[in-house]
């Protein structure tokens, strides 16, 4: 496995282009023991990065697997990376600094190496958080364009990532250009057409049944997930796929080898 990193030019250190997702849609996807077990499975199958939120109440799973795999030496905390994400109604900034210290100790760390705002909102109180070393990054998250230049032109700490919706479907690519014009390393969201969400409509075609990309895939000898995440991986983002199976959470990982 021949993972890429995509160096964070405005803040410290950089985000390896494969994580892995967990958003779950909770109760219907997933299980808090079945998230749990996956974390471990995708540690074993080589992933080091690790896309969480306060809202959605899998940090305590996750952070309890990935002590596990610390203290039992098969990863070290400064080898993986962990981005959260301040949720909408913790905009006040008296709120700010609790989230994450509460984010903190259900994922079992001292710092998360990522705080994105979740949603369009105020970045103060998110650089009182990187001063306090409780986050090594501040990033943003569903940003415009237009709501990214306003932090640029009010920040102390710039944000040096964002995480926004991409697929083969949807490149959002004024978004990306802008962004990576301005230095930010870009995240993929939604990076298979998140073919479980439950606002997609009954026979909805989605990039994984795209019969061009279906086409490739069988040209490759992959997998229409590993040809799609390949592909925003050479767009130039990272890409953070959701999966609860295990054989999935292999597949994905294994995207970065071919072109
Ligand atoms: N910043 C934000 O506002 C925001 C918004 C949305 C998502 N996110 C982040 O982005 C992550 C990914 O987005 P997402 O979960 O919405 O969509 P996604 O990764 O595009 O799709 C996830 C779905 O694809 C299935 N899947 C995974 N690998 C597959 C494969 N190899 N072949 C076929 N199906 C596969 C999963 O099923 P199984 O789990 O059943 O295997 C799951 O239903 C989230 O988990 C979250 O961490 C962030």
């Amino acid at each position: 496995m021949d993972l890429h990193r995509i160096q964070l030019t405005l803040g410290s250190g950089y985000i390896t282009s494969i994580g892995l997702g967990t958003f779950t849609f909770f109760g219907e996807h997933g299980s808090l023991d079945e998230i749990e077990a996956v974390v471990g499975v995708a540690v074993e199958a080589g992933y080091r990065h690790f896309d969480c939120a306060w809202a959605y109440r899998t940090q305590g799973a996750i952070g309890k697997m990935l002590e596990k795999k610390i203290n039992e030496g098969v990863i070290k905390r400064k080898d993986i990376f962990i981005t959260t994400k301040l949720w909408n109604a913790h905009h006040n900034p008296k709120l700010v600094l609790g989230e994450l210290k509460d984010s903190l100790n259900q994922l079992r760390t001292n710092y998360v190496d990522m705080f994105l705002i979740h949603f369009p909102t105020g970045e103060k109180e998110m650089e009182r958080c990187h001063q306090l070393g409780l986050t090594k990054n501040i990033g943003l998250s569903n940003f415009t364009i237009e709501q990214t230049q306003r932090i640029f032109d009010s920040c102390t700490i710039k944000p040096s990532n964002i995480q926004i919706e991409v697929s083969p479907f949807f490149l959002n690519e004024r978004l990306v250009k802008f962004c990576t014009g301005k230095g930010m390393a870009v995240t993929s969201y939604g990076p298979l057409g998140c073919p479980s969400h439950p606002e997609r409509l009954a026979g909805e075609q989605g990039p994984l049944e795209d019969l061009v990309l279906i086409e490739m895939a069988k040209r490759k000898g992959k997998s229409v997930a590993q040809v799609i995440l390949r592909f925003l991986i050479q767009y130039g983002t990272a890409v953070i796929p959701k999966s609860v199976t295990p054989s999935r959470i292999r597949e994905n990982i294994n995207a970065s080898t071919f072109s």
